[in-house]
C-alpha cells in the first residue's frame, strides 16, 4: 500500500457513472477522487479559448506543457481543479468540450506531459481516478482496477433522460451518434487507447443501476483501505 492508501483506477467509456461511482467509493474510504477527464477538458478549453488548432500537434502540446494543474479536496471527496488559479467549473461539461477534448486526446506528446501530472496527484494512494488509461498506462501498478462499460444505446438513453431533465430538448439519434464517435476515437486513437487492462475488473453497467455498479465495486475492494 502507498503512504495514503489504495490507488483505485476506475477506467471506461463514457457515460458509464465512473465518476458518481468513483466519488461514492472514495467517500466510502475517505479517499480523494479524481476524473482526470477534466484535465483533458481543461486541455480543450485552453485550446479553444487560445484559438489553436486542436490537430495543431505544437500548438495543442505548448498548451499542455503551460498549464499549471491545482487541486482542492472538497467535501465529497473530489478534487476541485485549477487551472492557473481558475476555476473552470461547469464551462468544462459543454458537449463540444467534450468532443475537442476527446481531439486533443489524441495527441501523444500532449497525453504525456497530463500523464505526468496525474501521476504527481496520485502517486502517494488514497484516492480513486477515474478516466480511459488510469490503468493501463498512468498507474499499471494501481492497486485495483475497474472498467465500466454499457452499450452505446444504453448511454445514450441515459444521457438524453438527463439533458430532458435538464430542461433541454435532446435529439436522441444525434446523442447516439456522438457517442458513437467518441468511442471510435477513444479505442482507435495510437497513444493509450481506451481499453481495459488485463487485471481489470470488468462491469457491464447496462442493467445496472448506480447503487448496484457501486455495491459491485465496493465487493471487490477490502472493507477497511485506508
Ligand atoms: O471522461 P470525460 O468525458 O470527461 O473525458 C473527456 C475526454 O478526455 C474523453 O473523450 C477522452 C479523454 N480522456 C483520456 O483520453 N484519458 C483520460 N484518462 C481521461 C479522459
Amino acid at each position: 500500500m502507498r503512504t495514503n492508501g489504495l490507488l483505485i483506477a476506475i477506467d471506461g467509456t463514457a457515460g458509464t457513472g465512473k465518476s458518481t461511482v468513483g466519488k461514492a467509493v472514495a467517500a466510502r474510504f475517505g479517499y480523494g477522487f479524481l476524473s482526470t477527464g477534466e484535465m483533458y477538458r481543461a486541455l480543450a478549453y485552453t485550446v479553444f479559448a487560445k484559438k489553436i488548432n486542436p490537430e495543431d500537434h505544437d500548438g495543442v502540446l505548448a498548451a499542455a506543457r503551460a498549464m499549471r494543474f491545482t487541486f482542492a479536496r472538497q467535501e465529497d471527496a473530489s478534487l476541485k481543479m485549477f487551472v492557473d488559479g481558475e476555476y473552470l467549473g461547469p464551462k468544462l461539461h459543454l458537449e463540444e468540450v467534450g468532443n475537442v477534448a476527446s481531439r486533443v486526446s489524441t495527441n501523444g506528446e500532449a497525453r504525456r506531459v497530463l500523464t505526468e501530472k496525474m501521476r504527481e496527484v496520485g502517486q502517494d494512494g488514497g484516492i480513486v481516478m477515474e478516466g480511459r488509461d488510469i490503468g493501463t498506462v498512468v498507474f499499471p501498478d494501481a492497486d485495483k482496477k475497474f472498467y465500466l462499460d454499457a452499450s452505446a444505446e444504453e448511454r445514450a438513453n441515459r444521457r438524453f433522460k438527463q439533458l430532458k431533465e435538464a430542461g433541454e430538448n435532446p435529439n436522441y439519434d444525434e446523442i447516439l451518434r456522438l457517442i458513437q464517435e467518441r468511442d471510435h476515437r477513444d479505442k482507435n486513437r495510437a497513444t493509450a487507447p481506451l481499453k481495459p487492462a488485463e487485471d481489470a475488473v470488468i462491469i457491464d453497467t447496462s442493467s445496472l443501476n448506480l447503487q448496484q455498479v457501486i455495491d459491485a465495486v465496493l465487493e471487490k475492494l477490502p472493507q477497511h483501505a485506508s
